[in-house]
């Protein structure tokens, strides 16, 4: 049995077109003054005719080549998303079939927290023994679930992928997780219209899910660290699910980390759901902030709601 599930590889893609917030201005009553403000967001990229697969095939190949190692050694396929490209086949086995594996592979959905729920399942099967070399993805095209004429959501939502290749480890990797979920909330953020044939929307109750991710993310930031007996001073880097700047930097003031010790995207992406968090990580990684050794927390909520965390050692 693996004592660990390491992070050996991290990849990921956006879609090459950029819509910023004065493209947006020109397509419902809103401003980049507004948008920056409330959400930090200054653009987000969207795909043109890129399915969810598409997206999750480059951001696998480039998580598989930083892994060195190629598809076929994969023991599971673990795909987050809300976005799947058809009610089924999961989207999973399509990617499985485009990168050339040949292993178990499924879909999972928990909204923006799925990336931390598939993290956490692909650790159980490592730790067990079950699996060795795990894909796990984040994978979302919500610009097709968007009202582009409902300025209340419609500016904070992109496209993308992220993927991480874990391998079982005697040394470091995940040193905790704990996830939550309570359905006591179900339409404060949802797409409510799931017709067949009929295209349902985001519907969100923005006041009511910003109070609630700070409080959540706050406390559970708090409860890990404690579970781990570790300071946030000995956190290297905090990389949080990237919806809004003023709930990513409410959370880490509650834990006392300073916003030079958080990654952030979300100026970029805005929020891409699954996919932000393993963007976000490959984005630091890629760029040399974050290096091997160092703790990272990483922490998603999304509709449900469903929230969680990972402490990790890079
Ligand atoms: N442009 C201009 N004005 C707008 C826009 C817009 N895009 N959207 C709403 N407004 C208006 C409203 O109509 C309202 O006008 P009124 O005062 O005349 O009635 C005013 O701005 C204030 O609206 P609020 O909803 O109170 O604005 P708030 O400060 O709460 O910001 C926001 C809205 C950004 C959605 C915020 O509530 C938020 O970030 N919530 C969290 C939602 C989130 O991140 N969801 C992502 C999915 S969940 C997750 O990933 C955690």
């Amino acid at each position: 049995m693996n004592k660990f599930a390491r992070i050996i590889g991290t990849g990921s893609y956006l879609p090459p077109k950029v819509v910023t917030n004065d493209d947006l201005s020109k397509i419902v009553d809103t401003s980049d003054a507004w948008i920056s403000k409330r959400t930090g967001i200054k653009e987000r990229r969207i795909v043109t005719d890129e399915s969810t697969c598409d997206l999750a095939v480059v951001a696998t190949n480039n998580a598989l080549e930083m892994a060195g190692i190629d598809a076929s050694e994969l023991d599971l396929i673990i795909l987050a998303t809300t976005t799947p490209d058809k009610i089924f086949p999961a989207t999973a086995t399509m990617l499985q079939k485009a990168i050339g594996a040949n292993c178990p592979a499924f879909d999972l959905q928990s909204v923006c927290a799925g990336f931390v729920f598939a993290l956490t399942t692909a650790e159980q099967y490592i730790k067990t023994g079950a699996a060795d070399k795990v894909l796990v993805v984040g994978s979302e095209t919500f610009s097709r679930i968007i009202d582009w004429k409902d300025r209340s959501t419609a500016v904070l939502f992109g496209d993308g992928a992220g993927a991480v290749v874990l391998s079982g480890s005697e040394e470091t990797g995940i040193l905790h997780s704990k996830l939550f979920s309570d359905g006591n909330y179900l339409s404060s953020l949802q797409v409510s219209n799931n017709y067949i044939n009929e295209i349902g929307f985001v519907e969100m109750e923005g006041n009511e899910v910003f109070k609630i991710a700070v409080s959540r993310l706050s406390a559970l930031a708090e409860e890990t660290l404690k579970a781990c007996n570790m300071s946030a001073d000995e956190l290297d880097w905090m990389v949080p699910h990237q919806a809004n700047i003023r709930i990513i930097s409410a959370v880490a003031k509650r834990i006392k980390m300073p916003m030079d010790k958080v990654v952030v995207t979300v100026d970029k992406h805005g929020n891409t759901s699954a996919a932000s968090i393993p963007l976000a990580l490959d984005i630091a990684v890629r760029d040399g902030r974050i290096k091997k050794g160092q703790n990272l927390l990483l922490e998603g909520i999304g509709g449900g709601f469903s929230w969680g965390s990972v402490l990790v050692k890079y």
